[in-house]
């Protein structure tokens, strides 16, 4: 048995574990991250990709700037489609802020880079994991590392950042712990293609055969979605099909979309989940363990981000100072954001998305949500300020 020390022991390394683990080096303060997966999974694993405009500027401050500023895409806007017509919001003009066109894999790229030429540690392909003791002031973790050897990592502290279906979230006792769950009737089948955008901004479009959202990642890969029924299998998708489906929603005359050949192609369930309180004791749940969004508002890597730059706070001045207050409002204080960008991503997946079954009645409603929003300054500006993002603290 393998028996090690750390003041936070770090479960996940997605971008919500990495990014803890940077923010408390920083800071003086050591961590371990645990991952189950490998590094090339890791830095592969396809999902979101535009960064809220102070999640970028708490990268730049922290070290993490130089790739994102290289090759990160300014959007100061989006454009939104509906009933023929293409409608730009104009974020600037609107509230001042902007987003960035950045993608998760290369967040993550960026923090194992750094944390490797640092020797901090990370240890991949760990077994095994379990969390015990956390209402106590001596929790530990065990597992079996990648060689197979049964460690066991004493923590000041845990951070549960293992994603949905990681074990943290599971020691919280059900008589205490409260969920929220809502489950869309239809999924996001989404492709990773070769071939430059056809559009500077994103294009979020409402079409009565389903939504359909352009995105990218480069000015040479595009990343595009359709609204496909929640059952929906891969096999009846070829690539031919995808296209047809992304020409008909995406139609407006003169414009062409640009086909290239599909380098990934899946499929992602659309659901909503919170669950309180995101602390128990000494574990503290951070980013998808404790919440989903669905991706409709492109928040869930944002809200990640934004938990654990108040749980670095809140653990750098108990660790460094045995100051309980921030801790004892984390759950709290990243709850009410939690809470704001579900209510903002259902707002915009019900404005966006067809209901399976023929709801003439919801779609004019839609229809004139989606006119509001492109002829009302004020409409406009609440969106803008939403999708840009809440304002994060200065770290
Ligand atoms: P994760 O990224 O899930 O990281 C958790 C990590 O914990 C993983 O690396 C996992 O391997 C590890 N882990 C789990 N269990 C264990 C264990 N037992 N031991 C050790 N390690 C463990 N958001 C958007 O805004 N736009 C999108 O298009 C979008 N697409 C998505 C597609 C998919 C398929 C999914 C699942 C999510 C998507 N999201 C999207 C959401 C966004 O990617 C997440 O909100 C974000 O990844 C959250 O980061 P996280 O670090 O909290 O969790
Ligand atoms: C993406 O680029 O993957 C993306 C962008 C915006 C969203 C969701 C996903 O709302």
């Amino acid at each position: 048995m393998r028996r090690t020390r750390t003041q936070v022991g770090i479960v996940g390394a997605g971008p919500a574990g990495l990014v803890l683990g940077h923010l408390l080096a920083r800071e003086g303060i050591d961590a371990v991250i645990l991952e189950a997966k490998s590094r090339a999974y890791v830095e592969q694993r396809q999902r979101a990709g535009v960064l809220e405009h102070d999640v970028v500027r708490l990268l730049r401050d922290v070290g993490l700037g130089k790739r994102l500023d290289a090759i990160g895409m300014i959007h100061d806007g989006i454009h939104l489609q509906f009933a023929g017509e293409r409608h730009r919001l104009d974020f600037r003009a609107l509230c001042g802020r902007s987003v960035t066109v950045y993608a998760q894999t290369d967040i993550v790229k960026d923090v194992v880079a750094d944390r490797l030429v640092r020797a901090l540690p990370l240890e991949l392909e760990v077994e095994d994991v379990a969390l015990h003791d956390v209402a106590s002031a001596a929790p530990h973790i065990s597992y079996r590392s990648a060689d197979g050897e049964a460690c066991e990592l004493a923590c000041d502290v845990i951070a549960g950042c293992d994603g949905f279906h990681g074990p943290s979230r599971a020691q919280i006792p059900s008589a205490l712990q409260k969920t929220w769950e809502r489950a869309y009737p239809y999924a996001w089948l989404g492709i990773l293609a070769d071939v430059a955008p056809s559009t500077d901004e994103l294009i979020y479009a409402h079409h009565p055969d389903g939504f359909a959202l352009h995105s990218m990642r480069s000015p040479r890969v595009s990343r595009l979605y359709l609204q496909v029924a929640e059952d929906e299998s891969l096999d009846a998708w070829p690539d031919a099909r995808v296209w047809d489906a992304l020409d008909t929603r995406f139609a407006l005359p003169g414009w062409r979309l640009e086909r290239g050949p599909v380098r990934e192609k899946g499929i992602t369930a659309m659901r909503s989940f919170v669950s309180a309180p995101m602390r128990y004791g000494r574990l503290f749940l951070a980013g998808d363990a404790a919440h989903i969004v669905p991706p409709t508002g492109a928040k869930g890597l944002n809200l990640a981000i934004a938990d654990v730059v108040l749980l670095a706070q809140a653990l750098v001045a108990l660790l460094r100072n045995g100051d309980e207050s921030l801790v004892d409002r984390y759950s709290e204080t990243c709850l009410s954001r939690v809470w704001a960008c579900t209510q903002f991503s259902t707002w915009m997946t019900s404005m966006l998305h067809t209901a399976p079954g023929k709801d003439g009645f919801g779609a004019e409603l839609q229809l004139a949500q989606l006119r509001q929003v492109v002829s009302s300054k004020a409409a406009a500006t609440a969106l803008a300020e939403r999708y840009t993002g809440i304002p994060l603290p200065r770290v």
